[in-house]
């Protein structure tokens, strides 16, 4: 190839029409599902204010810390968003949607970035589909959301999932809990990699999220969250197991659960799958009861979930799960000189308005080569026309499939047309 051509980014990906067909197979199917749990769309520019998600996400984590598409534009600070929870609380607050009575329930769907080493199920450019329950801090709140999210992969017929849980409590328990933790890697804090000795102070719950190898034998045996958790942070996890259990949700309790992102508080909560390769998380989430206020908003409790387009796409095809049909051609006219050209644009307008996918050859080819193009583009019926078919206003209208033929007038075709597609 040339030097001279141009190619996407690293870990950017073009969606070309073969592989569009999937994805709106699964947006319309994620779209239905949150009509049927009364979840409304929102829809937040791509571009979010850094501070927005510094604060929202952590300093400390590796997304703020190094995997930013940040820049500024005079005194501007931008990002492109990374995950949709901080930008979806922004627009909490920034439209009091606080003030509109009741939870808010919202959905999205959407392009993230995130600067990471590329790999297999891991991009620059991804995409997700979550959900925000903002304003209850009902443990049967947490439950709805993962109901939410089951439900999709269940319809997919991608059930070979594990759902992960744990509490990773509130600011109480997280006091002690990291007092306990501090007391127990401080011995070895000489033997941690420079990573979590940086986190050691500012925050050593996120040493239990390092992938570093030295730091692996001290996360094993560190104390667990779940010994810390106060009464009210037992028992809303409680709670949310038994709730859990009663909608015939299995799940594994995985008290070393820590997720990538600071604003978690009590339910955390991970959907692995073991089709993925190393990139083994669907999606994940839990609740965020102080983000809202992080940001400048009122105390407003909230949780969600996010999940990969991609993962969802990779497990699919690992397992053989067929993502809605091929997009197919309904109609190919083909057209033999320029007068049966003219007549194709004025035709190819008739049939498009029953509502069939029609088109035809703008390049000039022979017929054989447009019949070939037909095959290809895999159309169920061809139209011929040339000059004996405009004279006699009879034309031929081959199934392609079945390979046969027949000479009609224009109207007759229509009428076929309808009938074999049910119109
Ligand atoms: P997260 O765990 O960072 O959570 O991302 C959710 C999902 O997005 C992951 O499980 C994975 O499937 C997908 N994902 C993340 N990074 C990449 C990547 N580089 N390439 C491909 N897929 C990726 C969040 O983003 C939270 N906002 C979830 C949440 C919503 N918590 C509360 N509400």
């Amino acid at each position: 190839m040339s030097q001279n051509t141009f190619q996407t980014h690293h870990g950017m990906v073009d969606i070309l029409p073969e592989e569009s067909g999937k994805w709106h197979y699964l947006e319309a199917l994620i779209r239905e599902t949150a009509r049927e749990f009364h979840f409304g769309e929102i829809r937040t520019p791509v571009l979010e204010p850094t501070e927005l998600i510094a604060r929202g996400i952590g300093q400390l984590t590796d997304i703020v810390s190094k995997e930013m598409f940040s820049f500024s534009r005079g005194e501007t600070n931008y990002v492109l968003r990374p995950e949709c929870t901080a930008p979806v609380a922004r627009a909490y607050v920034q439209h009091h949607l606080d003030q509109k009575g009741g939870a808010q329930k919202l959905f999205y769907i959407g392009p993230m970035f995130r600067a990471e080493r590329p790999q297999k199920g891991r991009q620059r450019q991804f995409h997700q589909f979550g959900a925000e329950l903002i304003g209850t801090d009902a443990p049967i709140a947490d439950v709805e959301i993962i109901r939410f999210m089951m439900r999709i992969y269940e319809k997919i017929g991608l059930t070979k999932t594990t759902l992960m849980i744990n509490s990773v409590g509130d600011p109480e328990s997280r006091a002690d809990y990291r007092n306990a933790l501090q007391e127990y890697f401080r011995p070895n804090l000489n033997n941690l990699s420079d990573i979590s000795r940086q986190r050691f102070e500012a925050n050593p719950m996120r040493i239990l999220d390092s992938k570093e190898e030295e730091d692996q034998p001290f996360i094993e045996n560190a104390p667990l969250i779940t010994d810390y958790l106060n009464e009210a942070c037992s028992r809303h996890y409680a709670h949310v197991k038994q709730y859990l259990t009663d909608s015939g949700i299995p799940f594994v309790e995985n008290p070393r659960l820590v997720r990538g992102l600071d604003y978690y508080t009590q339910t955390a909560f991970e959907l692995i799958s073991s089709d993925l390769g190393s990139q083994d998380a669907l999606g994940g989430g839990g609740r965020y009861d102080l983000l809202i206020e992080e940001i400048g908003g009122r105390p407003t409790p909230a949780v969600g979930f996010a999940c990969g387009m991609e993962r969802l796409m990779i497990a699919c095809e690992a397992l053989g799960i067929p993502l809605g049909e091929a997009p197919s051609l309904d109609v190919y006219i083909v057209c033999r000189g320029e007068g049966a050209q003219r007549w194709a644009m004025d035709r190819i307008t008739d049939i498009r308005k029953q509502g069939l996918s029609c088109t035809m050859d703008f390049s000039g080819k022979s017929i054989k080569a447009q019949l070939k193009d037909a095959n290809r583009q895999n159309s169920r019926f061809a139209i011929i026309v040339g000059d004996s078919e405009l004279e006699q206003q009879k034309f031929t209208f081959r199934n392609m499939q079945e390979s046969t033929e027949e000479a009609l007038p224009f109207d007759e075709i229509v009428g076929k047309l309808n009938s074999a597609f049910d119109k």
